[in-house]
C-alpha cells in the first residue's frame, strides 16, 4: 500500500493506495472516530458489486450504515437527487458526527461530497472512489457539486474529505473505455508535472493497460501526490491549479459541442491535449519530438488524438471555446507546455493559431 498525505492544515488526510482496501473500510473509519451511523452513497452499477463489501466490513466494525443507491450516470449530479439523499440520511436520522462512504465514481464522489458538506451544515465524508478518474483526480482535491439545467457543476462546496481509499482491485470491472478513458488523466501529470512519471508512462503502458497491480500502485499513488501537491499549493483555485487543466479548453468545448455523451471526458482531454501540445510548439517552442512523444503515448493507451469537423461543427466548438470561463477579451487562454513535465498556465493564443492546433 502506498499512503499520500494531503496537507491542509487541520483539513490534512490521507489517501490510501493498494489492493484489497475495501474489506478495511470499516477499520479504517473506525480510526477516525467516526460516529456510529453512517450512509454508503453508491450508483447502480459499483453497488451491484460493491456494496456488500462496504456494509458488511462497517457492520462488523460496529458501525449501522444505511445504503443510498442512485441511478449510474451524469444525471444523478443534480439538486433534486441531493435533496432525495439528505431526505434518507434524516430517515436513518444521521447525526453530527455521522458519516458518509462515497463508494463510486466522480458522479457518486461530487454527489455525496456536496451532501456531506450540506446536511446539518457539514458532517464528515469519507471516498472509496471506484473508476479510474476519481482514483486519481476528483476524490483529491476537494471540490464537490451538482449541474444544474444551465451547466456543469454550477453548485457546489470545496469540502474535503476525512480519508481516501483507493482500492485497486474495484478496477478490475471498471469497462475497459473508462478505464482507458481515466488514463487520459493520468498522462496530463506527466506532461504538466512530472517528466519520470511520463517516461514511466512510456516504459510501462502495457502493464498498465493490462492494470497490473504494483504498476497501477505507484501510478496511481503519484498522480495523487501531484494533484495534492497542486491543491495545496492553491486550494481555492487564484493560479497554480490552473495547470491541471492542460487540455481542458480544447476538451470541453469537445464534450460541450458534440453532445455531452459522445466522446467521455478523457477521449475528449486526449484530443485536446495533443492540441494543446501542437499550440505549445508555435507559441512556446515545445521541441516537435515531445509532441511527438505525447500524441504517439495517447495514441498507444487507445485513445483518439484528433476530431474530424465540418464547418458547421467546427464553428459550434469554437463558439464553446469562448464561452469558457477562461477567455478574456476574445482571447482564450491556455496552459502551455514548455517542455515534457513543465507547463505555463494563462497564456494568451489568437483564435488563428487555435484553429490550426485543432485537426
Ligand atoms: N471533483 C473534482 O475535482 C472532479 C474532477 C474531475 C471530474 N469530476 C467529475 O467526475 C465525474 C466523472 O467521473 P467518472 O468518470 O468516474 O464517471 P462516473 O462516476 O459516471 O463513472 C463512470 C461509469 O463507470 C461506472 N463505474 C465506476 N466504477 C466502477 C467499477 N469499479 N466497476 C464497474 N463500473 C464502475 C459508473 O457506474 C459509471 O457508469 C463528472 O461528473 C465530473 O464532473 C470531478
Ligand atoms: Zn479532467
Amino acid at each position: 500500500m502506498r499512503i499520500v498525505p494531503v496537507s491542509l492544515g487541520r483539513r490534512s488526510y490521507e489517501i490510501k493506495v493498494g489492493g484489497g482496501l475495501l474489506p478495511r473500510l470499516g477499520v479504517e473509519c473506525a480510526a477516525l472516530k467516526l460516529g456510529r451511523r453512517c450512509a454508503v452513497v453508491t450508483d447502480s452499477n459499483v453497488g451491484k458489486q460493491f456494496a456488500k463489501s462496504a456494509v458488511e466490513s462497517l457492520s462488523a466494525a460496529g458501525f449501522q450504515p444505511v445504503l443510498v443507491a442512485v441511478p449510474a450516470g451524469e444525471k444523478s449530479k443534480c439538486l433534486s437527487r441531493v435533496e432525495k439523499c439528505h431526505d434518507q440520511l434524516a430517515k436513518h436520522r444521521l447525526e453530527r458526527k455521522s458519516f458518509i462512504v462515497a463508494l463510486g465514481g466522480g458522479v457518486v464522489g461530487d454527489l455525496a461530497g456536496f451532501v456531506a458538506a450540506t446536511y446539518l451544515r457539514g458532517i464528515p465524508f469519507v471516498q472509496v472512489p471506484t473508476s479510474l478518474l476519481a482514483q486519481v483526480d476528483s476524490s483529491v482535491g476537494g471540490k464537490t457539486g451538482v449541474n444544474l439545467k444551465s451547466g456543469k457543476n454550477l453548485v457546489g462546496a470545496f469540502y474535503q474529505p476525512r480519508l481516501v481509499l483507493c482500492d485497486l482491485d474495484t478496477l478490475k470491472t471498471l469497462p475497459r473505455r473508462e478505464y482507458v478513458s481515466g488514463l487520459a488523466e493520468v498522462i496530463k501529470y506527466g506532461v504538466i508535472y512530472d517528466e519520470p512519471l511520463f517516461a514511466r508512462l512510456e516504459r510501462d503502458l502495457s502493464k498498465l493497460l493490462k492494470r497490473q497491480e504494483t504498476t497501477l500502485r505507484d501510478v496511481v499513488a503519484r498522480c495523487c501526490e501531484i494533484k495534492a501537491e497542486v491543491v495545496g499549493l492553491d486550494e481555492t483555485e487564484s493560479g497554480l491549479r490552473a495547470v491541471l487543466n492542460f487540455g481542458h479548453t480544447i476538451g470541453h468545448a469537445i464534450e460541450n459541442s458534440s453532445g455531452y455523451g459522445k466522446y467521455l471526458h478523457g477521449e475528449a482531454i486526449s484530443i485536446g491535449q495533443v492540441a494543446a501540445a501542437k499550440l505549445s510548439q508555435q507559441v512556446l517552442g515545445l521541441p516537435a519530438d515531445e509532441v511527438g512523444r505525447i500524441e504517439k503515448l495517447f495514441i498507444r493507451a487507445g485513445l483518439p488524438v484528433s476530431i474530424k469537423l465540418d464547418a458547421a461543427r467546427r464553428k459550434k466548438l469554437f463558439a464553446a471555446m469562448l464561452l469558457d470561463k477562461k477567455v478574456s477579451a476574445g482571447e482564450i487562454k491556455f496552459v502551455l507546455a514548455q517542455k515534457i513535465g513543465q507547463v505555463v498556465w494563462g497564456q494568451k493564443v489568437p483564435t488563428e493559431l487555435i484553429q490550426l492546433a485543432v485537426p
